[in-house]
C-alpha cells in the first residue's frame, strides 16, 4: 500500500480551537494510506519582504513541512467571512519566492468550522481562490460545518452519524485525489 504524507494545517492560534478538535477528528477518519502531521503556523512573523534575504528560522522550517508533504489538509475558521489573518499570513509565507512556492501543484481539502449557521463558507470560498492563483489542486465539494458543543467528543470523534458519513465521503475523494495526482 503507497502512504501519504498529509500536512495538516489549522487555521487558528486559539488554545481551544474548534477547528483543531475538528482536525483531529478528521486524522482519525483517514485510512492508513493518509500519514498525518500538523503544521504549526502561529509562530510566524507577519510577512515581510525585508526579512526575505535571511528568512527566520520557523519560515524555513514551516515551508519545508509543507514542501514535502505530498497534499495538504487546511481546517480553518472564518473571520469577518474570510480566512483568519494567522492563515493568510501562511500562504503568503509559503508562496514565495515565487519560484519556490510550496502551494504549486498541491492537491489541498479545505474545511472549518464555526458556530454560525453558514460555518465558514464565506471564508472557504476566499481560501479556494487564494490557492487556486497559487496553483494548488483543491478538492471539489463543500464541506461547511456549523459547530456545536456536543459535535465531537473528549476522544476526538464526531458523534453524529451523519455528519460523520459526510466527511467521511469527504476524506475518502480526497485520498483518491492524492493518490491519482502522485501516480502522475
Ligand atoms: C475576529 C473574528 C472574526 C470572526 N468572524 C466570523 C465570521 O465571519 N463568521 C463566523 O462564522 N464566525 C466568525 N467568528 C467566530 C469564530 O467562528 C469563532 O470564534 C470560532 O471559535 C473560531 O474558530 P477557532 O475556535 O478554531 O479559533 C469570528 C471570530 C473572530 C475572533
Amino acid at each position: 500500500m503507497n502512504t501519504y504524507d498529509i500536512a495538516i494545517v489549522v487555521g487558528s492560534n486559539r488554545r481551544d480551537s474548534i477547528n483543531r478538535k475538528l482536525s483531529e477528528a478528521l486524522a482519525k477518519l483517514a485510512g492508513p494510506s493518509m500519514q498525518c502531521r500538523w503544521v504549526q503556523i502561529d509562530d510566524l512573523p507577519m510577512y515581510n519582504a525585508d526579512l526575505e534575504p535571511e528568512r527566520p528560522d520557523s519560515v524555513n522550517r514551516f515551508t519545508a513541512e509543507v514542501a514535502r508533504a505530498d497534499a495538504v489538509l487546511i481546517v480553518t475558521p472564518e473571520h469577518n467571512r474570510s480566512l483568519p489573518a494567522v492563515l493568510k499570513n501562511a500562504i503568503d509565507w509559503g508562496s514565495k519566492p515565487m519560484e519556490r512556492n510550496v502551494w504549486r501543484n498541491k492537491p489541498a481539502f479545505i474545511t472549518g468550522t464555526s458556530p454560525g449557521a453558514i460555518g465558514t463558507a464565506v471564508g472557504q470560498q476566499h481560501l479556494r481562490q487564494i490557492l487556486g492563483i497559487l496553483g494548488s489542486v483543491v478538492l471539489g465539494g463543500e464541506a461547511y460545518l456549523q459547530f456545536k458543543p456536543d459535535l465531537i467528543d473528549a476522544d476526538g470523534t464526531l458523534t453524529n452519524d451523519g455528519t460523520r458519513a459526510f466527511l467521511q465521503g469527504h476524506v475518502d475523494r480526497f485520498a483518491e485525489l492524492v493518490a491519482a495526482l502522485a501516480r502522475r
